[in-house]
C-alpha cells in the first residue's frame, strides 16, 4: 500500500448483495478516518506506507458492507470458478497477514507470497522507489518474508472465500541448483490451503533466479514438482494447478522456447508478467546505476507484447493470467484482448486503490457480451 487511497472504499447499494449490519454513523466515520490518514501516509516512505495502510484496511474490515460480485462476469480458469478475471498480483500480501481485508475489497483472487522455506528479510532498506510522474514503482525487495510455515498459518484461519493463489519461491542462500528443493518443500507446505501455486522464477531481485526459466531449469523444477503433487493430490484429494510466472525481459525467442516447454512439461499456466530490469523507459525520471525492477504503466507494452506472443503460440484454452502495468480501465481491457483469461494488479492498486477495482469493474460490465448484460437487465 504505497498511498492510502486504498482506504476510500465505495460500494454502490446497487451492487450490495447482503445487507449492511453496522450503524450509518459507524460507517460515516470511516472516511473521515481515511481521510484523515491520507496527509500522513503520503509523507511516509513508500514502505513504511505500505505496511501501515495494510495495517489499516485489516483494521477497518469488520466495518465494511459486503458487497457481492458483479453480474455476469464470472469465468472458469485452470479447472476453478472466478467470479469476475481481476485479481491482487503476488508481493502485496507476501504472508497473508491481510488477506481478510484485501478480500473485502472484491478482487476475484488474492496471490499471496512470494514465499520461501526460510524467513529471510530481504534486501537492506531503502528497497522500493514511487516514480510517480510514471506511474511506476522500482523495487528490490528481494523475498523478504516470514516463511511458508507463517503463511500457513495465516490460511489456516482466514475466512478469505475467494480464490487463494500461493506464490512460492526459494531462499536466497539456497544454490540455484538445490532451487528444486525449495520449491517443493513450498508446494507440500501450502497445497491443502492453495486453489493454485504460482512457481516465481522470474523475480529480478534473487540472484539466478530467472535462469530457472530456461529448459534445463524448468525442467527439473518442474520434474521435483510434478512428482510432489501426484502424491499430494491422492494424499488430499485435490488437483491444485501449478502455473509459472515469467519475466517480461525474455526475447521473441525466448517466449517462443518457453511457449513450447510449458506444452511439453505439463504446466497447467502462465502469469506474464513480472518487473522488468529495462528501466531505460524511466529516463532522467530514475538516477543512472540504481538497479531494481519496473513496475506500473510504463511495463505494460512489454507485459502486452509477452501475452500476446503466448497467446498466439500456446493457442486458445492454455490458461494465461495478464498482470504489468495495468493502471486503468484501458489497460485491463487491452490485457484481456491480448489473450489474457484473467488479470492482476499491483502498482495501479498501490498507486490508485480501490478506485481502480472499481473502474476495471465498471468496463468490463459495460464489456460484457451482450446476451449476458441483457440477461441481467431483464432479471
Ligand atoms: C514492491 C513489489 C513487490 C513484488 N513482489 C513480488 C513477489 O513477491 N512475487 C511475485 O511474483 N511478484 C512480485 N511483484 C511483481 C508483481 O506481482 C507484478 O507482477 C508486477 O509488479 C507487474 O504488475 P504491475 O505493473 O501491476 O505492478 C512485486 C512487485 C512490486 C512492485
Amino acid at each position: 500500500m504505497i498511498c492510502s487511497t486504498y482506504w476510500f472504499i465505495r460500494i454502490r447499494p446497487h451492487e450490495r448483495s447482503t445487507p449492511v449490519h453496522i450503524g450509518a454513523a459507524v460507517r460515516g466515520l470511516i472516511p473521515l478516518i481515511a481521510r484523515g490518514s491520507l496527509p500522513i501516509l503520503s509523507r511516509l516512505g513508500p514502505e513504511l506506507a505500505h505496511d501501515l495502510g495494510l495495517a489499516g484496511l485489516q483494521l477497518l474490515r469488520p466495518f465494511w458492507p459486503a458487497a457481492g460480485p458483479p453480474v455476469g462476469l464470472s469465468r472458469s480458469c485452470l479447472g476453478l470458478r472466478f467470479a469476475h478475471p481481476l485479481g491482487l498480483a503476488a508481493g502485496f500480501d507476501k504472508n497473508g497477514d491481510y488477506l481478510d481485508g484485501l478480500g473485502a475489497l472484491g478482487f476475484s483472487h488474492i496471490e499471496l507470497g512470494t514465499v520461501t522455506p526460510r524467513p529471510q528479510p530481504g534486501n537492506p532498506r531503502p528497497r522500493m522507489f514511487r516514480v510517480p510522474g510514471a506511474a511506476a514503482l522500482v523495487n528490490r525487495m528481494g523475498f523478504n518474508n516470514k516463511g511458508v510455515d507463517h503463511l500457513v498459518s495465516r490460511l489456516e484461519r482466514s475466512s478469505y472465500r475467494g480464490i487463494r493463489g500461493v506464490s512460492i519461491g526459494k531462499n536466497a542462500d539456497t544454490p540455484i541448483e538445490n532451487a528444486e528443493e525449495d520449491y517443493t518443500v513450498c508446494l507440500r507446505k501450502v497445497y491443502p490451503h492453495a486453489d493454485y501455486i504460482a512457481v516465481n522464477v522470474s523475480s529480478p531481485n534473487t540472484a539466478r533466479l530467472r535462469e530457472l526459466q530456461d529448459r534445463d531449469g524448468l525442467e527439473r523444477i518442474w520434474g521435483s514438482l510434478l512428482r510432489a503433487r501426484a502424491e499430494l493430490k491422492v494424499r488430499h484429494g485435490k488437483f491444485v494447478p501449478l502455473l509459472v510466472k515469467v519475466s517480461p525481459d525474455l526475447d521473441p525467442g525466448q517466449v517462443s522456447s518457453l511457449a513450447a516447454n510449458l506444452r511439453s512439461l505439463g504446466i497447467d499456466g502462465v502469469i506474464a508478467t513480472n518487473t522488468s530490469t529495462n528501466l531505460a523507459s524511466l529516463g532522467a525520471d530514475w538516477p543512472a546505476g540504481q538497479r531494481g525492477g519496473l513496475s506500473g504503466a510504463p511495463l505494460h507494452s512489454r507485459a502486452l507484447a509477452v501475452i500476446s506472443q503466448l497467446r498466439a503460440e500456446l493457442g486458445q484454452g492454455f490458461p494465461i493470467v495478464g498482470v504489468g502495468g495495468i493502471v486503468s480501465a484501458d489497460h485491463a481491457l487491452a490485457t484481456l484482448r491480448a489473450g489474457a483469461d484473467l488479470i492482476q494488479v499491483y502498482t495501479g492498486f498501490a498507486y490508485r486503490g480501490h478506485a481502480l477495482l472499481e473502474e476495471i469493474l465498471d468496463a468490463l460490465m459495460r464489456n460484457r457480451p451482450a446476451a449476458v448484460a441483457a440477461a441481467s437487465a431483464a432479471a
